[in-house]
């Protein structure tokens, strides 16, 4: 059988692509571990957009300010004016954000917004519930525990998939339109915010075939995670904390963010992120997040999600503050799209969400356009393809279909090196020579026998590499120290 449409992903890009494709059509969606197992799941402090006509000027403009004009311009426009038909759409079809006392949107306002513009819901599960809402939508077949570990592409046109079912089994389905839509690289790091099911497996893929990546050396650490747990995945404050009024400190009650930046806390991600790790280490003072601006009742009912875990772990917000670290967050790099959201050279293939590099967010993502991001750009896909009606047919398909192996007994020690490395050399500061030191390292263990998952995850990771080693002066995210 030949699908219409396969989906690698079932996050909002995913779902939100599959909710656009008619019912008539036969759709696949693939993902890695169970549907909710994905970034959006756990994404916080909401999704941004312009209030209204007027406003999508400004949003353009502060998108572009805080991505240090490295955008795409023509891709930011696509964002924003996209935004007020895209957010109506969803709330015509049931999705509840949350009101203000005039039973209005309630707007809140994260770092670098010049105006609040950013709509949540349940307070701070602004993902759990857009992405409960997606799957309650959800007409086609989602599989799960399907892991893609190659794309059937020859001539410049996309056939199909190749998955693991299990340790050992495989599976490949042909479609007439293959949609990427799985997400960015979180697990590559030592430390980051991410969900376990983002490796970046299938930005390794797109490597291996040829296809390009763009902007992979910006990638983006959101500066206030929780720092006093020993998981690799760190529990997010979100960023409207501090545009409601968190403010961080040192363990002194020192506010030095304003020493680094006239907007203090509200500063781009990227700068706060460096302050907090430039402070930290001239002065090896403890960084904490500071909530005393707050009023318990307003702070409970207004962020009911982090006031409960953070209760769990012994913290009496907003009385007390919290200990904070920067952590990887967000890749701004991807594969390289069109502004249809396109992968380069292949006619049928598409790229939607944070696995996807249109440009949109140049050198630093402004917050809250992720979510936005991914409910545009999937609307562009479907729409291109359902425009241009492409059909494979499977007998062109003359490569062998290859058999792999998905793990090896060398991966978990290698897949935490790489994770230190990434860490060390590849995240908020980099310099040359230990870029190239690490590129090396990361060749060796692309020389041995690794599983195909490590094998995706290590040619990713050199992909970052290279490109901050290509760019040799420091832009947004992108910190080249010379030391
Ligand atoms: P994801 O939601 O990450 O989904 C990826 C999907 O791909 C998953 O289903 C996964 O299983 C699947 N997948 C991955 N690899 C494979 C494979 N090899 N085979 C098969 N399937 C695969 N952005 C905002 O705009 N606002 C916020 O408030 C916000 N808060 C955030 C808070 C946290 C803690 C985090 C981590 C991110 C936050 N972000 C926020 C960013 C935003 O949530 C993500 O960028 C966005 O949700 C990505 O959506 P996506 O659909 O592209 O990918
Ligand atoms: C947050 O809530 O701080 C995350 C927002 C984002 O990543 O856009």
């Amino acid at each position: 059988m030949i699908y219409d449409y396969i989906i690698i992903g079932s996050g909002i890009a995913g779902l939100n692509a599959a909710r656009l494709i008619p019912k008539s059509k036969k759709v696949l969606i693939l993902c890695k571990k169970s549907p909710w197992e994905c970034n959006t799941f756990y994404a916080q402090g909401g999704i941004a957009t312009a209030v209204d006509d007027t406003d999508i000027s400004n949003h353009i403009q502060d998108t572009l300010t805080a991505g240090a004009n490295y955008n795409n311009k023509e891709a930011v426009e696509v964002l924003s004016k996209n935004s007020l038909e895209c957010i109506e759409d969803l709330i015509d079809n049931g999705l509840e954000f949350d009101l203000n006392s005039e039973g209005e949107l309630a707007f809140t306002k994260e770092a670098a917004h010049s105006r609040s513009r950013i709509l949540h819901a349940d307070g701070d599960a602004t993902g759990r519930m857009m992405h409960l809402f997606l799957l309650s939508q959800c007409k086609h077949d989602i599989e799960t525990n399907a892991v893609v570990n190659d794309l059937l592409i020859h001539d410049g046109i996309c056939y199909g998939v190749q998955y693991f079912v299990s340790e050992t089994e495989e599976k490949t389905v042909y479609a007439h339109n293959t949609i990427i839509a799985s997400g960015g690289i979180g697990s590559i790091y030592k430390y980051h915010t991410n969900s376990t099911a983002i490796a970046g497996e299938v930005q390794g893929i797109c490597v291996e075939k040829g296809l390009a990546l763009k902007d992979m050396e910006m990638m983006q650490f959101h500066p206030t995670v929780f720092k006093g747990t020993s998981f690799a995945r760190k529990a997010l404050l979100s960023e409207a904390l501090r545009g409601e009024g968190a403010y961080i400190v040192d363990e002194n009650d020192y506010r030095f963010l304003f020493d680094y930046h006239i907007d203090g806390e509200l500063a781009p991600r990227d700068v706060v992120s460096r302050a907090i790790f430039d402070y930290f280490h001239k002065t090896k003072l403890q960084i904490y997040l500071s909530f005393d601006n707050f009023e318990k009742n307003f702070f409970r009912k207004r962020f009911p999600n982090i006031y409960a875990n953070l209760n769990d772990l012994g913290y009496d917000l907003p009385f007390e503050k919290v200990p904070i670290s920067p952590a990887f967050h967000y890749a701004m790099g991807g594969i390289e799209t069109d502004i249809n959201a396109k992968v380069l050279d292949v006619k049928n293939l598409y790229a939607i969400g944070e696995a996807a590099c249109s440009g949109v967010h140049g050198a630093n993502r402004l917050a809250s356009n992720s979510l936005l991001e991914g409910v545009v750009f999937s609307k562009v896909a479907v729409e291109d393809s359902l425009k241009k009606n492409f059909k494979i047919s499977c007998e062109n398909y003359t490569n062998i279909i290859k058999s792999y192996v998905r793990n090896q007994e060398i991966d978990k020690s290698i897949k935490d090196r790489l994770r230190v490395l990434m860490w060390e050399n590849a995240a908020i500061v980099r310099n040359s020579s230990s870029l190239e030191k690490t590129i090396k390292e990361v060749d060796n263990f692309l020389n041995e026998k690794v599983g195909r998952l490590l094998f995706l995850r290590l040619l990713t990771a050199r992909s970052i590499l290279e490109a901050a080693m290509n760019r040799k002066e420091s832009l947004g995210a992108h910190f080249i120290s010379k030391k």
